[in-house]
């Protein structure tokens, strides 16, 4: 029974699957985990459905591969749908096994992983299968904020099989082989008369790009089981431990002075903020997230002194870093999760504001701007931030400022704190008199100058307190690491409450 249960679907639909350039349920979790590791549960589990001829359709196991195995030693749960049975679709039972290992994952404290490979809720099992969906809802919902949910996904997912999914911290996708959408192109077709592609529907670089549903995109399987073994070195068990430390070579002491020269002397001028970034951490490593979405926005895992930390950063070579409805959503979920998981925050701020015009506003950017405003209000996690340029409007109070719990702020000289920028703010508050002036032209270089000098600096927010520090560009790794360090042991709490409203 064990080898017929490992045949899964058989050699054809085997064969099939390979020629697809997919790889099975089962070779999928031999390269995820720990080799040898995997324990195997519910492998003599089998449907009970008796109609359209599923009575002789029965395969050991179902269509879905479930138990625990370790990643680098620690435990992990996991489940691998197995697209050689029945197209991996949810019966019933595979639901239960699904059930299982997200309650054992939960009640145990360890990261759940779900490969997807699934056509959805099995049609011939009708409402019992839409119940057994409903029922994973529920469970990745109470494991949310208790243990890192991961979810990759390998082949087509259709129909509910996209909620599951949707439900958990982080979705991974595999370039040109994997598509997530509610409805297929045929029923989009019949529906909307719409002509359209797997790809342009549902495809990784759909998801990655357009509607941020994909985290990353690997370009292979085994890239994408790689980078998910990467992502969980980041993070700690469960919401109740803090993420694992990495001793690195990396001096923490170590000046950096290419930094100094990396703001260009023009103001408007753009540089890659993650040139900054892998200047400042340990070994360069910075493990992305989010990288194709709101690119106006980074976002991503990385260790200082050997500690995990979550960095959230404005993007000056895209869009001059300005804040829009996705670069909100994005940072705000990002920092959510590093609340979650213990994982000290560390902002890198060079934002001209909130994006202007219609296009935003009427598609809610009052409503998505909080989000993230939300997010920095209520994390607990140590919050160090890092002004190097701009830092203007309600962008500088949104971008962990001292007033929303930042703990420790830093600028660097070249910061520019104020409600607006110098242009802006003149054209407000001297409107009169430029209107009046002989030559207004002439006055409002003068008093655009005299805003810049006044105001385009940062010892106007350092002489508040708002600032503990102004520093040295080349010396933020070591002051960020002592920081850290002098925040280990930081405790700050909510007030008791069932939940917060968030603004969704
Ligand atoms: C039962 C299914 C199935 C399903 C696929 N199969 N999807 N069986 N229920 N949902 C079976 C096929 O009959 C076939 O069986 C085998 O899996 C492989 O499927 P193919 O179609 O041959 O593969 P492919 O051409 O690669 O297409 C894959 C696919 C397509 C894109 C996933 O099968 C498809 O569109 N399936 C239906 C998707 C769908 O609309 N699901 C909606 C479910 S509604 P054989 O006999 O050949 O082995 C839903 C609602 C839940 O999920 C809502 C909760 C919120």
């Amino acid at each position: 029974m064990r080898a017929a249960a490992m045949q899964g679907g058989g050699a054809d639909k085997i064969a099939q699957q390979h020629k697809r350039g997919r790889l099975t349920a089962r070779e999928r979790l031999d390269l995820l985990l720990d080799k040898g590791s995997f324990r195997e549960l519910d492998m003599f589990v089998t449907h009970r459905e008796r109609e359209f001829g599923l009575d002789q359709r029965k395969t050991l196991g179902d269509s879905v591969v479930t138990g625990w195995g370790t990643i680098d030693g620690r435990l992990v749960y996991v489940y691998s749908q197995d697209f050689t049975v029945l197209g991996g679709s949810l019966s019933r039972v595979h639901a239960d096994k699904i059930c299982k290992v997200l309650d054992m994952a939960r009640k145990t404290g360890a990261p759940m992983i779900g490969l997807n490979d699934s056509g959805g809720a099995r049609i011939q099992e009708g409402v019992v299968s839409l119940g057994g969906f409903a029922d994973i809802f529920l469970r990745n919902t109470l494991a949310s904020g208790v243990i890192p949910q991961l979810s990759a996904i390998m082949g087509p997912c259709a129909g509910g099989a996209v909620y599951s999914p949707a439900l958990t911290d982080f979705i991974f996708m595999v370039q040109n082989s994997s598509y997530m959408f509610v409805t297929g192109p045929d029923v989009v077709k019949a529906v909307t008369q719409e002509d359209v592609t797997f790809e342009e529907l549902g495809g990784a670089m759909t998801h990655a790009q357009i509607s941020g549903v994909c985290h990353r995109v690997a370009e292979t399987e085994a890239d994408c089981l790689y980078m998910l073994r990467m992502l969980l070195s980041y993070l700690p068990q469960n919401n109740m431990e803090d993420p694992p430390a990495k001793p690195s070579s990396d001096d923490p002491l170590r000046m950096e002075a290419a930094l100094d020269d990396i703001i260009p002397a023009n103001a408007s001028k753009p540089y890659e903020i993650r040139d900054v970034i892998k200047l400042v951490m340990d070994d360069g490593d910075f493990f992305e997230m989010h990288e194709l979405f709101a690119p106006n926005i980074v976002v991503g895992f990385a260790r200082l002194g050997g500690h995990s930390v979550g960095i959230v950063a404005n993007q000056p070579a895209h869009l001059a870093g300005v804040l829009n409805i996705n670069a909100s959503e994005k940072a705000a979920r990002f920092v959510r999760f590093c609340d979650c998981f213990n994982l000290p925050l560390i902002t890198f701020v060079d934002v001209p504001g909130f994006l202007p015009g219609t296009a935003q506003e009427h598609a809610g950017i009052i409503r998505h701007g909080a989000k993230l405003l939300y997010a920095y209000c209520e994390a607990t996690v140590p919050k160090l931030t890092v002004i190097t340029r701009k830092a203007y409007g309600g962008a500088y109070d949104v971008m962990s400022s001292k007033h929303i719990r930042g703990d420790v702020n830093f600028a660097w000289p070249s910061a520019e704190i104020a409600v607006m920028g110098p242009e802006g703010a003149v054209n407000v508050i001297f409107r009169q008199e430029l209107a009046d002036a002989a030559d207004p032209e002439a006055r409002k270089r003068e008093l655009v100058d005299e805003y810049r000098s006044a105001f385009a600096n940062p010892y106007v927010a350092a002489s508040w307190g708002y600032l503990d520090d102004v520093i040295e560009p080349r010396e933020t790794r070591p002051r960020l690491i002592n920081a850290l360090e002098a925040l280990g042991n930081k405790r700050d709490a909510n007030p008791a409450k069932k939940h917060g409203n968030i603004p969704l």
